[in-house]
């Protein structure tokens, strides 16, 4: 390069898996055949309903042109039903639902929406790496708060409360809980409102896994005064196998939306129209979807939990979402350690949990994307593995 990269990306890094997937590429050139549980990405289909609606909608002639910055009524309509549907939360659909390319962009959309350089954002520790690594681009602080283990990942308001919450302007949170699988009461959500009202910051609620192994899905717009201070990132991603498809949205009162659109609109171009009906034939006719995708999940846990008995790491029976979050044994020194163990020795890659923060250094996780079988060679392999040792 002729040039310097921009001083903001010295605070990145390439991301984690992307680094780690090299590796796995090498080894499989090497004939390795690695067997993948690292990453979450659904290997189910989307109901056919909703492919029909996406191959019906792009062979006609008027769908191929630029579209709506803030989306097409019809989706912004069935995403207001979804959410009355789902989580019993009133969302007017003409100013309080913005849909995006999957949730993931709009952390970097909200982010670069409402932080300036000095503005602090509390984020989970551990947590999704994208919000450090997005705060990090904004330019903003990271303060990390902590989630753990012995108070089952629950947010601790007694630590929260007694640092100094002045300069935050954001608090990400996630529940159900990636990577730990915990999920959220209604008090602290109730609490959480409290907070961000006293000290004048937006919470915003990154919620992709509440339709997976999850009792009774939650949103945080549903309890009383949230609209005055939190957002909400949703997406099809997980809960209808359309990762690739990069569809998600957010929700919450129209002077965040609005502010949301105005950088957004100079980033990007609404979304390509046969994916938008597709969308929203996914959000209307797909109960069955999720109630089939969460039997399989059920029996792909069961499985997990038999290749993390062999490898003596403790979990929760109770983890909502699409990964299994498990303790290392006392001898293993840190998820890095068991990690490359397995990849070099077993063919076997899982994800160590210090990628999500200094308390996942103790945890590994298991995604439940793979068919049985897959999660059966695996354990073959893992037991030949320890035989040997
Ligand atoms: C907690 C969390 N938030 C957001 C995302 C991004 O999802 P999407 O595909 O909607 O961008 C992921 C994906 O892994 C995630 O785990």
């Amino acid at each position: 390069m002729i040039i310097q990269q921009a001083e903001k990306l010295n605070f990145v890094s390439e991301y984690y898996f992307s680094l780690k997937l090299q590796e796995i590429a090498k080894l499989n050139t090497e004939g390795k055949n690695i067997i993948n549980l690292g990453i979450g990405s659904p290997d189910l289909m989307p109901s056919s309903n909703i492919i029909n609606e996406l191959n019906v909608s792009s062979l006609q002639e008027n769908t191929h042109a630029y579209q709506s910055y803030k989306g097409a009524d019809f989706l912004r309509k069935e995403i207001a039903n979804f959410y009355k549907k789902t989580y019993d939360v009133e969302l007017d659909f003409t100013s309080e639902v913005l849909p995006l390319m999957g949730s993931k962009e709009g952390i970097m959309h909200i982010s670069m929406s409402f932080l300036n350089p000095a503005d602090i954002v509390l984020v989970p520790n551990p947590g999704y790496p994208t919000y450090t690594s997005v705060s990090n681009l904004a330019g903003a602080q990271i303060r990390y708060y902590n989630l753990r283990e012995d108070k089952n990942w629950d947010i601790d308001f007694d630590e929260l409360e007694n640092s100094d919450l002045e300069k935050v302007k954001i608090m990400w949170i996630n529940y159900p809980h990636m990577p730990t699988g915990a999920t959220i009461d209604n008090e602290s959500y109730i609490k959480l409102i409290e907070l961000a009202k006293k000290h004048h910051f937006l919470i915003v609620n990154d919620n992709p896994y509440s339709l997976i192994l999850n009792g009774k899905p939650k949103s945080i717009l549903a309890f009383e005064g949230a609209k005055e201070v939190a957002l909400e990132l949703n997406s099809l991603s997980k809960s209808h196998n359309m990762a690739g498809w990069r569809i998600g949205w957010v929700s919450g009162a129209s002077e965040y939306i609005s502010t949301i659109l105005k950088f957004k609109s100079n980033m990007d171009s609404g979304m390509f129209l046969p994916l938008q009906k597709a969308a929203a034939e996914a959000l209307a006719n797909s109960d069955f979807l999720v109630e089939q995708n969460n039997k399989i999940y059920a029996q792909r846990r069961a499985l997990v939990f038999e290749i993390f008995d062999l490898l003596n790491c403790k979990y929760s029976q109770n983890q909502a979402g699409l990964f299994i979050w498990a303790k290392l044994p006392e001898n293993i020194s840190s998820s890095e350690v068991l990690v490359n163990q397995l990849l070099q020795n077993a063919g076997v890659f899982i994800t160590p949990g210090f990628i999500f923060g200094s308390n996942g250094e103790r945890f590994v996780r298991i995604s439940l994307t793979s068919k049985p079988e897959v999660f059966e060679q695996a354990k073959v392999r893992i037991k030949n593995f320890l035989n040997k040792n």
